[in-house]
């Protein structure tokens, strides 16, 4: 899984964090964590950070912040935009690779929150989901948080491209038993085990944690491979935008093309 994800660290900003509906998708996410976390910010820990904007964020909101993930190129390029914000080598947020398998290995303990952005989750098949979610349990703070952005089974939007365009395997695509084959670019496909929100709650939570509440992420606004379609309209985006900030209540989660739940740990 490394290597797949190392393959396209060099572009994954360019070709989702910097392009507009990566921009609103994680305006949504931001929107939803910052309501969630009113209380003063403590320790934190970012499981599959990616390129690191979520910790960067994070960081500027006041935690500390130890963000991870599976593939060193992603990591190197938050190492690059952590230095380019000017932050010290020493201060947060810092960097350590990590399988999301490996969680019950770390050393530290004890975070008041743990937050898993877009997707990162969906590379685990429902045992390992299952381990995630106990080792999550095991790490947080009694009161902590976890905040995870998962990619649904279904998706309104995606069933109606394919149906549009006459691909209809497409539209069961998530669908499936087993794990179904999401493209990272031409060349390369990740093993991907979509879950909704009802599965992924009852597995993640287990005994300890408990669940709050779940948001769509991604009801209106469009999946991230629709970007050069939007690019070129950024007023349908703009109402799209405000539809997902206004008319997308938490019901419509399982329609979505991601959600986010909050858990917190009893
Ligand atoms: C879609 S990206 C999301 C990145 C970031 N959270 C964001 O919001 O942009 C999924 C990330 O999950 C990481 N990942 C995939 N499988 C993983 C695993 N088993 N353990 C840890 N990280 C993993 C990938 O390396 C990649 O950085």
């Amino acid at each position: 899984m490394a290597r797949e994800f190392d393959a396209i660290a060099p572009v994954y900003d360019q070709t989702f964090t910097h392009t507009a509906t990566g921009k609103c998708l994680r305006e949504r996410v931001w929107h939803f964590t910052a309501k969630i976390l009113s209380q003063q910010p403590g320790k934190a820990l970012e499981l599959n950070a990616g390129t690191g904007e979520d910790a960067l964020w994070l960081t500027q909101q006041g935690w500390q912040v130890l963000a991870t993930d599976i593939s060193p190129d992603m990591l190197l390029m938050a190492q690059h935009k952590k230095a380019a914000a000017g932050i010290p080598q020493d201060n947060s947020p810092f960097f350590q690779t990590l399988a999301l398998e490996e969680l019950d290995k770390l050393k530290d303990s004890g975070f008041d929150l743990i937050f898993s952005n877009f997707g990162g989750l969906n590379c685990l098949n429902l045992e390992a989901l299952r381990q995630a979610g106990a080792a999550i349990a095991q790490k947080l703070k009694p009161g902590g948080h976890c905040i995870a952005v998962v990619m649904s089974r279904f998706c309104l939007w995606e069933s109606l491209y394919f149906l549009v365009k006459g691909k209809f395997f497409g539209i069961f695509r998530r669908l499936i038993k087993g794990p179904a084959h999401a493209p990272l670019n031409a060349q390369t496909s990740v093993s991907t085990w979509y879950y909704s929100p009802r599965t992924a709650s009852q597995i993640l939570r287990g005994e300890q944690l408990v669940q709050n509440n779940c948001q769509p992420i991604g009801f209106w606004l469009p999946p991230p491979y629709l970007e050069s379609f939007f690019a070129e309209r950024p007023k349908t985006l703009f109402i799209l935008h405000w539809l997902e900030k206004h008319l997308a209540p938490a019901w419509v989660s399982p329609a979505a093309d991601h959600f986010l739940i909050h858990f917190t740990k009893k």
